[in-house]
């Protein structure tokens, strides 16, 4: 009998980590790895890691730190970074952390059987290559095991806006989408093992553009599609980008009952000065109209949004822009973050706004968005909305899941399982999440 190598991977970053590292883990699971919770009884460590900003990079080299002694216990253990830092770092992370065996980026992940086997026979492994080879195409196929009641599916891949701050053209590579067919039997496939709710990735997800039968597919298409799946339930997409959003899938919005009323819209400021300086391609104004049609077409959607403070070059009055737009949108979710200088980046070379000053005014602004968000989760009191249950709650008969607004919501009911979507009403709006009881069967 052979006995089985244990595989911890930690998982840094966005939802396309977390789809890569259950890939990374199936790929392994051929070289006869199972997952552990743990990286003290790991035989293999896998950081996938986030270059985004240079606090999640810098997180890398500090958890590599911390591995040096349990490298020196057990000289058989392989640690191995993947990720976005591997792109854009591999070289540098082998020269600053000797005890790294393999090095996998993003688009070379089908290789890591590869990988391990060299970095086994105690030679070094570096793959940040885009290979020509379709990396969704290489995974084998994927063990039947029953799965929990939400999954992503990434169904396109890069980005070629080049927006001045942001890595992810360098690292992801160019904008690629996956055939049609491909993600429908991948959906299925996932139906199958359990999944009532799929969330589409893309780094650009509505730039979707699949090969599919009878020429190009757009992401609405691809949604229309899927939504023929008898026991997929629920369809969600993320991250938009403004300039891609078309007709057909704000009519999606409207007439597609599967997909959620949830759109994660970044606008990243309020200001066109910034914008045209951040190379975004949209306005503030733009942006404004954009949301007016798409709540034409679904009124009680939730706008969630990106927003980047301090800039190059914004002053205050750039900075009231973006309040401005905040004000006029009332976002239900937020992400907010102060510009953090990439290397390699055009914006990186401009000069800076002072960093107490970018971390004043991101003050400004989470206050801000922090008041937006409670009042469109009380505003959830008292109506029925859908909720698809996720796990037991804390409390004995507890159970939480997630609204078709992604607002948690527990109840106590403990007639209803993991996986059951149901009507549920609204009764109380907590700290983060909604209490709420079950109405009727569905
Ligand atoms: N493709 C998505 C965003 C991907 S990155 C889009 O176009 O909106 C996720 C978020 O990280 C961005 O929306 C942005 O708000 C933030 N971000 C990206 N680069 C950053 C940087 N250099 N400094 C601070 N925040 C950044
Ligand atoms: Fe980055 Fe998004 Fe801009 Fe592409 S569109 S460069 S992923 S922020
Ligand atoms: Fe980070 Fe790469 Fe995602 S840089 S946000 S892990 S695409």
């Amino acid at each position: 009998m052979t006995t089985s190598k244990k595989l911890f991977i930690k998982t840094y970053g966005c939802q396309m980590n977390v789809y890569d590292s259950e890939r990374m883990a199936e790929a392994l699971g051929g070289q006869g790895y199972v997952q552990t919770a743990t990286a003290d009884d790991a035989d293999m460590i896998l950081l996938n890691t986030c270059h985004i900003r240079e606090k999640a990079a810098e997180k890398v080299y500090s958890e590599l730190g911390r591995f040096k002694g349990l490298k020196a216990e057990k000289p058989d253990l392989k640690i191995g970074v993947a990720g976005c830092v591997a792109q854009a770092e591999g070289e540098e992370i082998m020269r600053r952390a000797p005890l790294v065996d393999l090095v996998v980026g993003p688009q070379s992940y089908h290789r890591l059987p590869e990988l391990e086997a060299k970095a086994r026979r105690g030679e070094r492994a570096l793959d940040t290559d885009f290979p020509e080879e379709d990396k969704f195409a290489q995974l084998k196929a994927r063990p039947k095991a029953r799965r929990g009641p939400t999954a992503f599916l990434t169904v396109q891949e890069g980005c070629d806006k080049f927006c001045a701050f942001c890595v992810v053209p360098y690292t992801r590579g160019a904008e690629a989408s996956r055939p049609a067919a491909r993600v429908i039997d991948e959906a299925r496939d996932l139906v199958e093992r359990g999944v009532r709710e799929i969330t589409l990735l893309g780094q650009n997800v509505n730039a979707y553009h699949g090969a599919g039968e009878g020429g190009e597919w757009g992401l609405a298409r691809l949604i229309r599609a899927l939504a023929e799946i008898d026991e997929l339930e629920r369809i969600r997409f993320t991250t938009s980008h403004p300039n891609d959003m078309d007709d057909d899938l704000i009519a999606a919005h409207g007439d597609c009952a599967k997909l959620m009323p949830y759109l994660h819209l970044p606008v990243q400021s309020g200001s066109d000065r910034i914008l045209k300086r951040m190379n975004r391609s949209h306005t503030a104004e733009s942006y404004l109209r954009l949301i007016e049609r798409i709540r034409a077409a679904r009124p009680d959607i939730l706008i969630s949004g990106d927003f980047i403070v301090g800039f190059p070059e914004e002053t205050e009055a750039d900075f009231q822009a973006t309040l401005d737009l905040i004000a006029a949108v009332e976002y239900g979710q937020a992400y907010s973050f102060c510009y953090s200088p990439r290397p390699g980046t055009p914006a990186a070379e401009r000069p800076q706004v002072p960093a107490d000053e970018a971390a004043e005014r991101l003050q400004r602004l989470q206050a801000l968005l922090a008041d937006q968000q409670r009042r469109v989760q009380d505003a959830m009191i008292g109506r029925e909305v859908g909720v698809l249950f996720e796990k037991p709650g804390r409390e004995p008969g507890q159970m939480v899941g997630k609204s078709d607004h992604l607002h948690a919501v527990h109840v106590s009911d403990p007639g209803v399982e993991v996986g059951a979507l149901r009507r549920v009403r609204i009764t109380a709006s907590g700290r983060n999440s909604l209490a709420g009881e079950v109405i009727a069967g569905k």
